[in-house]
């Protein structure tokens, strides 16, 4: 397996290619065809990595149209936006590598290395092509857009990967077969208009075609809404007996959706490719870290992952600074708790409290009850037992 950093990096060229190629194959050739020896020489002149101006220009634009469809009115949730050519060709330059990168982030937590992979709502295949470079060595990518699989192919072409490709929508059945690892990017939100109910019968219905020991998982974006809907879903889900892989390490209705004005969400640091840095700021965005809400569910019939012992925490926040101390929420075993320690309690054993980020897994000893959570105290010890983004070691 690569590193998703450089295999990201070796897709931005191909991404540019396929872009290309299907722009000028969509819009009518002045003085000859696509093979043209002046569009071949026009072709040769275009930088292979990036953007020139005028095309970072238009993708900027469509990429402003699906930011604000996608994640502020979200007028476009649902809609057949992957059918119109030029938002088509935004996602695939600016929210491909994004999904790309958060699908191989949470693929490295999976217990087992999948090798046959279902990817539903593929769209252009981001999380399909995330897990044939994580090992995978079958992959089918379904989508209801046409277009979004002819893009997924031509990708393959690019690549000389093989990728199958199915139309597919939840009212149509699963594409044939059972998978290890069935993936579903940014879709989940955009089905049954919110409801929650049929999202989570959906979700069974395909975890029915998940291998003993594989998983299905689930990224959406990580807005207050859709991440809080796709914990109601893990809720049903739960409540009916199965398993969470990943992030939850408590085992009841999600603690987060007790008070209205929480979620939780994943967030990891990455390298941001170049061409994301150049669009988003065309499109006028911010887009420093890699925001997610996901989880990793196991087929029925399942156990929980054993925890950890002593007492385990998922960090589920980022540092909340206060007057000389620092204060994380942390959600374990037991629940969602606030998790504090003082800068003048920090010594050899415990200063890793300082250090520790969203996503982290920690297990703490010797803290005191305080109000509704921890402190940490010169007595305490802190170990972590994962990175954001990796697999717990059971110990
Ligand atoms: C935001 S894109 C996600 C693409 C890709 N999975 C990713 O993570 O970047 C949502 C995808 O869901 C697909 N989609 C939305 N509603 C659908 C439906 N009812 N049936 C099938 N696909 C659907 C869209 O065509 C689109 O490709």
């Amino acid at each position: 397996m690569g590193d998703p950093t450089r295999d990201l990096e070796q897709w931005i060229p191909r991404l540019i290619a396929v872009w290309r190629r299907h722009r000028k194959a969509g819009k009518p050739q002045r003085g000859g065809g696509r093979n043209a020896p002046r569009a071949r020489f026009e072709e040769e002149e275009l930088p292979e990595g990036n953007l020139t101006k005028d095309e970072l220009r238009e993708i900027g634009a469509g990429v402003k149209q699906l930011s604000m469809g996608l994640t502020r009115n979200r007028e476009l949730a649902g809609a057949h936006y992957m059918d119109d050519p030029k938002l088509l060709g935004a996602y695939l330059l600016f929210y491909w590598p994004v999904s790309y990168a958060q699908a191989r982030s949470t693929l490295s937590e999976l217990p087992n290395r999948p090798r046959a992979v279902l990817d539903l709502g593929s769209g252009p295949g981001p999380l399909a092509f995330a897990a044939l470079d994580a090992g995978a060595t079958s992959v089918v990518a379904a989508d209801r857009s046409k277009p979004a699989l002819e893009l997924a192919r031509a990708l393959a072409t690019e690549a000389g990967e093989g990728m199958a490709t199915r139309e597919w929508s939840p009212e149509k059945p699963l594409p044939e077969g059972k998978f290890d690892l069935i993936t579903m990017g940014h879709v989940v939100n955009e089905l049954y208009n919110g409801a929650i109910e049929p999202r989570a019968e959906l979700l069974e219905r395909v975890l029915e075609r998940v291998n003993p020991h594989g998983s299905l998982v689930v990224i959406e974006p990580a807005l207050k809404d859709t991440s809080r809907a796709l914990l109601k879903v893990r809720n049903v889900l739960v409540d009916k007996g199965y398993a969470v892989r990943a992030p939850c390490l408590f085992r009841g209705p999600c603690p987060a959706l007790q008070k209205d004005s929480d979620w939780c969400h994943a967030e990891r640091s990455w390298r941001m490719p170049r061409l994301i840095e150049d669009i988003a700021h065309a499109a006028s965005l911010h887009k420093e870290s890699l925001k997610m809400s996901y989880l990793v569910l196991a087929p029925r019939g399942e156990a929980w992952p054993e925890p950890p012992t002593g007492a385990v925490f998922r960090i589920v926040s980022e540092p909340l600074e206060g007057k000389g101390r620092t204060r994380f929420m942390g959600c374990g075993p037991e629940g969602r708790i606030g998790l504090a320690m003082q800068e003048k309690h920090e010594n050899e054993k415990n200063r890793l409290f300082f250090k520790v980020t969203r996503g982290d897994v920690i297990r703490i000893t010797d803290t005191e009850d305080r109000g509704d959570g921890r402190a940490l105290t010169d007595q305490s010890s802190l170990e972590i037992l994962a990175n954001a983004g990796k697999p717990v070691v059971r110990t």
